[in-house]
């Protein structure tokens, strides 16, 4: 998502954001009771360490204590930087994201399959808006918070499509394995059952979604690259289109980034430790 030497404070945001996701994820989806998720989640809307006093369960502590470290680390880096707003948007998103999570594990437990649309709305808090908003604020050239706004509140075609492209291709590839593990209705499900489809033909619906969202995210890029009022900075706009590479180089074949050693290992070992002989 950011190659650039110059980018090397927003990649080392990138990689505390995708943590903190990775174990929310987990605790929320498969790892925490629902009344364990009660508390937790009681506690991050105090976001006070005293909370941690009402934790049953010690891996509870751990999972609060991380991520509040995180993200008064990040409060304290922002102010510094001459970027106090960031402080508070960073944590605003993390909440988000908390909620939506929360949100989750509530239809899990009420055994409640939304609509597609519902999904899709809640799913949006847990995917790429989170993921990009938040290590743009390690981007120098983003000194207001003009563009986290705008991509939170008002997404263009361009996050739109890259949010499909998240959302979709890694339901494609997760939601049979999820299902059997027991897990929250993925949008596979959900599609299925708003129109009363087969699980076979939902994922063609879906790859085509994936490949119409890819040519909205390639037109803006192309077409719409000429500064304007609406459009998100060049910079920004980027960062939009590496993050659906990134997804694309993910879950094209398999759940690559929960089966790591299958498939990214590997392209990982091949990138960064072994040389290309020249
Ligand atoms: C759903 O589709 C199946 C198979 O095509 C059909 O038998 C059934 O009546 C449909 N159900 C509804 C609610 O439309």
């Amino acid at each position: 998502m950011y190659y650039e030497p110059q980018y090397s404070h927003a990649r080392m945001l990138l990689v505390k954001v995708l943590l903190v996701i990775s174990i929310l994820d987990d605790t929320y989806d498969a790892y925490g009771t629902f009344e364990e998720l009660e508390l937790l989640t009681e506690a991050f809307e105090r976001w006070d360490l005293n909370a941690m006093e009402q934790f049953p369960k010690d891996y509870m502590k751990l999972v609060f204590q991380f991520v509040y470290n995180i993200y008064n680390g990040f409060a304290k880096e922002m102010t510094e930087l001459g970027k106090p707003y960031a402080a508070k948007f960073a944590k605003d998103r993390v909440m988000d994201l908390i909620r939506s999570y929360y949100t989750e594990a509530k239809w899990y437990k009420a055994k409640y399959v939304p609509t597609f649309e519902e999904y899709m709305v809640n799913a949006r808090i847990t995917g790429v808006a989170q993921i990009l908003t938040t290590s743009l604020l390690g981007m120098e050239e983003i000194m207001e918070v003009k563009p986290f706004k705008q991509i939170i509140q008002a997404p263009n075609k361009a996050i739109r499509a890259c949010e499909i492209i998240g959302r979709i291709m890694d339901d494609v590839v997760s939601h049979e394995e999820e299902q059997a593990r027991g897990h929250v209705a993925s949008g596979v499900e959900c599609y299925m059952k708003d129109y009363n489809m087969s699980r076979e033909e939902v994922v063609q619906i879906f790859n085509k979604m994936v490949e119409d969202a890819w040519k909205e995210l390639n037109e803006e890029f192309l077409i719409k690259s000429r500064p304007g009022d609406d459009d998100l900075p060049k910079a920004v706009l980027k960062r939009v289109l590496n993050l659906a590479r990134v997804v694309d180089a993910l879950y094209k074949v398999i759940d690559g980034y929960t089966y790591s050693a299958k498939l990214i290992k590997g392209d990982i070992i091949s990138t960064y430790t072994q040389p290309i002989p020249l």
